[in-house]
């Protein structure tokens, strides 16, 4: 299935009341996507649209050419991941943090760390891949939770990433460092919610997609 994202007059309602007003945009695969807007326009709500939480949206978004309110939950699941503000951590091991009980080799999970920039801080840990990850995942910050979550994906081949950036939980160079790790992943697209366009990255975007509070468009 081609990972392309086309929206078409694509729109959403909670109890009548419009949180996305209708947009159209077209995202090829792979391509690094900055989504902004102001405070309540629509940003987290058009991400939920596209990770299959909100299906009751009005207009079209087709992933490849299926709608994405027809395909099985599982199905867009398996292509799509939301990557949220403070990803859960489990106070397991590294390794049961990244398979979640699925049987992935330790070669592909060095190289999901790797692609996710995690390696050198998980190869510094005394038990490495077997280290508990500790209560509430506290060997983690914000970002390599993100980073973590990120693994968790590459590590399932997932082709669109859904960021929704922290906003007061990165200072300014720790969340320009969030997006250029994710802006530098090959084969994948990402879609990133950013509350500021940071000069150092805006021109690494292939595209910006503004967002306007429905509640200016009268
Ligand atoms: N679960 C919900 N039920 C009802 N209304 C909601 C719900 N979630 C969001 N809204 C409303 O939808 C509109 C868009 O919200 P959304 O969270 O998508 O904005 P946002 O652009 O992500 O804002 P922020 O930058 O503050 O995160 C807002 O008016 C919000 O109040
Ligand atoms: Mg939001």
């Amino acid at each position: 299935m081609a990972s392309d994202l086309t929206a078409k007059q694509l729109s959403y309602a909670y109890d009548g009341k419009l949180a996305l007003a209708p947009i159209n945009f077209n995202v090829p695969y792979p391509s690094k996507v900055a989504i902004v807007g102001d405070s309540g326009a629509g940003k987290s709500t058009l991400l939920n649209i596209l990770s299959g939480k909100l299906r009751a949206y009005r207009g079209s978004v087709q992933i490849g050419t299926k709608e994405l309110n027809q395909l099985p939950l599982a199905v867009l699941q398996s292509q799509v991941l939301y990557i949220d503000q403070l990803p859960y951590v489990f106070n397991e091991t590294v390794r049961y943090n990244l398979t979640l009980g699925d049987n992935f080799t330790d070669q592909e999970i060095w190289h999901a760390l790797a692609e996710s920039d995690l390696d050198a801080y998980v190869r510094l840990l005394p038990d490495k891949l077997d280290n508990l990850a500790g209560e509430n995942g506290r060997l983690f910050s914000g970002g390599q939770r993100q980073r973590l979550a990120l693994a968790r994906g590459l590590l399932r081949d997932r082709k669109i990433l859904l960021i929704d950036e922290g906003t007061s939980s990165l200072n300014r160079a720790s969340a320009i460092a969030v997006e250029d790790q994710f802006l530098s992943l090959k084969g994948v697209s990402v879609l990133f919610v950013t509350h500021q366009l940071h000069s150092e990255n805006k021109d690494r975007f292939d595209q910006i997609i503004q967002l306007h509070s429905p509640a200016e468009q009268h």
